[in-house]
C-alpha cells in the first residue's frame, strides 16, 4: 500500500501549509527541523515550529543537533509532547549547520552520528524514532548502505533517504539505484525522497527503488493539490478559482497564526509559489512581493480574481 508523506521543509511546513495539504488528503506530515539547542535554551520561533492543529491526524517532529547534552534534553522534551514520531536530521547541507557538526556533517563522522542517535534513542521512550539522511556516493551504494546499517543498529524504527549528495543540495537527478540497494539491505522501512512533482514522478521513484513509502517536499509548495493527484492517481491541476481560494485561505491563516506583520511578510514567498509557472501576469507576482498589510492583500486578491492565467498558457498546459 503506497504511503505519501510531507517532508520537513524549514520555513514552510508550518501548520498553515500542512492544513492546506491535508484538505487534499495528506496524512503523514513533518514539522520543519527544530534545533536541539534552541529548544533547550528557549526561542520564540519554537512555538511556531512545534504548533500542532487539533485536527492533524499524524505529525512527526524533526530534531537537529550534535551536542549530546542538548540532544538528550531536547529529545526528552519532544518525547512528552503530542507528536506521533520523532525524526533525526542527518542530511541538512546548510553551511552554518555543517560547521556545528550537525545535519549532513554527521554523515562524515559516523561515530559521532551513532553517539548522537543513541542519546536520542534513549530519550525517546514513547514514540518511534526515524532518521532522514542523504546518499554518500552517487555510483557506489556501499558507503551509504554501511552508514545506514550502522544507524539501524542504533535502534531506529525507519529511515528516509533523500537520494542526492549533500553538496548537490536539491538539484540534479535522484540516485534511485542507491536508495534501492539501501532498502534491500535494511530491515526497517525505508522512505524514498527526491524529485516528486507529479504522480508519474512518484510511480517512477516507487518502481526504481521498490519503496512504497514516498516523501514529497518542493512538489507540495504552492501545490497542495499534489496530494489529490497522488491519491486519485491522475493529474488534477487546480482551476483558477481553486488557486484563488487556496491563496486566500492560506494567507488568512498565516495572519491568524503569525500575526499581521510577520504573516504578511512570510506570505509573499507563499503567494509566489502558488502563482509561479501557472501563467499569471508577471505584474501580479511583482505586486505580491510588496504586500505588508491585510488591506494590501485584499486588494491583491481582487486583482488576482480579475486576472486568470493567460489562455495560451492554459491551452499549452492542457496539450502537454
Ligand atoms: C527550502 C528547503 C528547506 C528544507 N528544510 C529541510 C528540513 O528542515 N529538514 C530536512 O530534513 N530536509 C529539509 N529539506 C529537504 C527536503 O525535505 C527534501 O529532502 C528535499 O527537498 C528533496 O525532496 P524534493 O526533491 O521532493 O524537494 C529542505 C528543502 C528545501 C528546498
Amino acid at each position: 500500500m503506497r504511503q505519501y508523506s510531507l517532508a520537513p521543509i524549514a520555513g514552510y511546513t508550518d501548520l498553515p501549509l500542512r492544513r492546506q495539504c491535508r484538505r487534499y488528503g495528506l496524512h503523514f506530515a513533518h514539522t520543519a527541523l527544530i534545533d536541539a539547542g534552541a529548544l533547550v535554551h528557549g526561542n520564540r520561533e519554537n512555538d511556531f515550529i512545534l504548533a500542532r492543529g487539533q485536527d492533524e491526524p499524524y505529525l512527526a517532529v524533526q530534531l537537529l543537533g550534535s551536542r549530546l547534552d542538548d540532544l538528550r534534553q531536547a529529545a526528552e522534551m519532544l518525547d512528552s509532547r503530542d507528536f506521533e514520531s520523532v525524526d533525526f536530521n542527518m542530511g541538512c547541507p546548510v553551511r552554518k549547520i555543517l560547521k556545528r557538526g550537525a545535519g549532513a556533517a554527521l554523515m562524515q563522522t559516523p561515530e559521532q552520528a551513532c553517539e548522537c542517535l543513541k542519546i536520542v534513542r534513549d530519550a525517546i521512550r514513547h514514540k518511534p524514532l526515524t532518521v532522514k539522511t542523504r546518499i554518500l556516493d552517487e555510483s557506489d551504494p556501499e558507503p551509504t548502505v554501511r552508514f545506514c546499517q550502522m544507524l539501524e543498529a542504533c535502534g531506529i524504527d525507519g529511515m528516509t533517504i533523500h537520494g542526492r549528495l549533500p553538496e548537490k543540495f536539491y538539484s540534479g537527478p535522484v540516485a534511485v539505484g542507491i536508495i534501492k540497494v539501501v532498502r534491500e539491505n535494511l530491515k526497517i522501512p525505508v522512505t524514498a525522497n527526491g524529485g516528486i512533482f507529479s504522480k508519474a514522478d512518484a510511480d517512477a521513484l516507487a518502481l526504481a527503488t521498490g519503496c512504497d513509502r514516498l516523501m514529497v517536499a518542493r512538489g507540495a509548495l504552492g501545490n497542495p493539490w499534489i496530494f489529490r493527484e497522488l491519491l486519485q492517481g491522475q493529474p488534477a491541476p487546480p482551476s483558477h478559482e481553486e488557486i484563488l481560494e487556496a491563496v486566500g485561505s492560506h494567507v488568512n491563516e498565516m495572519v491568524e497564526f503569525y500575526g499581521e506583520q510577520s504573516g504578511m511578510i512570510l506570505s509573499r514567498k507563499l503567494i509566489q509559489s502558488y502563482l509561479c509557472g501557472r501563467g499569471y501576469r508577471h505584474s501580479l507576482r511583482a505586486q505580491a512581493t510588496y504586500l505588508a498589510t491585510v488591506a494590501d492583500f485584499r486588494a491583491f486578491l481582487r486583482d488576482l480574481a480579475a486576472s486568470p492565467p493567460v489562455p495560451e498558457f492554459v491551452n499549452a498546459l492542457t496539450l502537454k
